[in-house]
Parts: structure tokens; C-alpha cells; sequence
């Protein structure tokens, strides 16, 4: 794969205006590291504030709701992320599945949604500990996929981030070969589910992503970038991440 690779960081629910130097930190080691792209999806309440602040760096949402607008008390649409700077959203994060159980129609809506705005979806699925030790883990991920997949997609908005469950915020990490093997049965299902141009769609890594394995992760086949948690939230931890992006 010749994708450029691409380094989203999502900073979940954390930071606060006092977090905003580590974003210009941010910011500054991607405009001296070219050769990827990055981007750092900080809490709701510091889009505004980050955009202004770090023109040309990409600030992401780390959700959206599926609807234009309306009567969904405390949620926010693509326009009004839009309007705030963000270009683009994390969607169906494993911790939003889990905890507000967005389910896979729910995600593909909101990946619909994004794109009508003119914003970039990023889509994460990712099997369970036990799903993995029962040998269902492909087929968990590629029916999540499938089910969770927008229509008119395009490399041009759309990113996958696979992200095992159980190696989000733990430290563990899969062994290479379980990544390969994960990352060309998504490939071979974008195949099934876009035809053409799915091969510039951007498959990420996610789970305990950081600049001691981050090398390693980026040089598997069809690893075109990560999604990196607990690493992204300052630029100490994370400029080795995006160094060892751009130079992969
Ligand atoms: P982590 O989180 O890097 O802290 O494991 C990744 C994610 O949930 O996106």
C-alpha cells in the first residue's frame, strides 16, 4: 500500500483550555513531519479554541449525531462541529458502543451525516477478548463493517480504524501477524463493499498504540496509520508516533 499514513490522536474525555499548548505542541511536530498526515480529536468544548488557534492542523470530533437537527438533548450535529472547526469525526468508538450502545446502523447514519456535511468519517470496529479467543474475530469485524458501512463512500472522507477491544488503554497490543491478518480481511471487505478506490481507503491500528511499538505497528501490510489514545495526549509521547509515521 502506498497510502501516506495517517495519525489521528483521540484524546477522548480529556483536556481541559490548559491542554491547548500540548495541541499547538502537536501541531508544530506535524508541520515539521510532512510526510504524514495527523490529527488530534480533542473533547467537544476545545474544537473551537484549537482550530482558531492551529490553522491547517486537523481537528477532529470524537462523535456526531446522526440528524441534522432537533430534539436530542446534549448532542451535536455534523454542522455545528463543522462550524467549529473540526473537519472530520471519530465514529463507533468501542467506548461509545459499549457505553451509549451505538449499534452498527446507528454508526453508518452517522458516518452518512458527516459526509453530507463535507467532513471525514473515521469508522472504528474491534472484537472482544472473548469474541478473539472464541476465533470469531474476523468475522465480528468484517459483519461490523459491513454493517456499519456509509453509502457513497469514498477514500476521499472515509478511514477504518481497527481497534481490538481489549487492547484499548491496557497496554497489550496483538501479535504483528493477527494485525496483518485483521487488516487484509478488512482490505478484501472494503473490496467487496466499494469496488473501486477501496485500496486508498486508510485502515488504522488502534489499542495501546505509543513510540516504543509505533514503528513496528505502521510497518505491517495494510496498517496506513493509527488511532492512538492514551499516547496522543501530549507532544513528548506523541512526536514519536508521528515521527515514526512520517519516515514509514
Ligand atoms: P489507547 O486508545 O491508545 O489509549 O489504547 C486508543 C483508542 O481507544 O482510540
Amino acid at each position: 500500500m502506498a497510502n501516506r499514513k495517517y495519525i489521528v490522536g483521540n484524546w477522548k474525555m480529556n483536556g481541559l483550555r490548559a491542554q491547548l499548548s500540548d495541541i499547538a505542541a502537536i501541531a508544530a511536530i506535524a508541520a515539521n513531519n510532512e510526510g504524514a498526515d495527523v490529527g488530534i480529536c480533542p473533547p467537544a468544548t476545545l474544537i473551537a479554541a484549537a482550530a482558531e488557534a492551529n490553522p491547517g492542523f486537523a481537528i477532529g470530533a470524537q462523535d456526531c449525531h446522526f440528524a441534522e437537527s432537533g430534539a436530542h438533548t446534549g448532542c451535536l450535529s455534523a454542522a455545528m462541529l463543522k462550524e467549529a472547526g473540526a473537519t472530520y469525526s471519530i465514529l463507533g468508538h468501542s467506548e461509545r458502543r459499549a457505553d451509549q450502545q451505538e449499534g452498527d446502523a446507528e454508526v453508518k447514519a452517522k458516518a452518512e451525516a458527516v459526509h453530507a456535511t463535507d467532513m471525514g468519517a473515521i469508522i472504528c470496529v474491534g472484537e472482544t477478548e472473548e469474541e478473539r479467543d472464541a476465533g470469531q474475530a474476523i468475522e465480528i469485524v468484517t459483519i461490523q463493517l459491513a454493517r456499519s458501512f456509509p453509502s457513497g463512500a469514498s477514500a476521499d472522507w472515509l478511514t477504518i480504524a481497527y481497534e481490538p477491544v481489549w487492547a484499548i488503554g491496557t497496554g497489550r497490543v496483538p501479535a504483528a501477524s493477527d494485525v496483518e491478518e485483521m487488516h487484509a480481511a478488512i482490505r478484501v471487505k472494503l473490496g467487496e463493499l466499494m469496488g473501486q478506490g477501496s485500496d486508498d481507503v486508510r485502515i488504522l491500528y488502534g489499542g495501546s498504540m505509543n513510540g516504543g511499538n509505533a514503528a513496528e505497528l505502521l510497518a505491517i501490510p495494510n496498517v496506513d496509520g493509527g488511532l492512538v489514545g492514551g499516547a496522543s495526549l501530549t507532544a513528548a509521547k506523541f512526536g514519536p508516533i508521528i515521527e515514526a509515521a512520517a519516515s514509514s
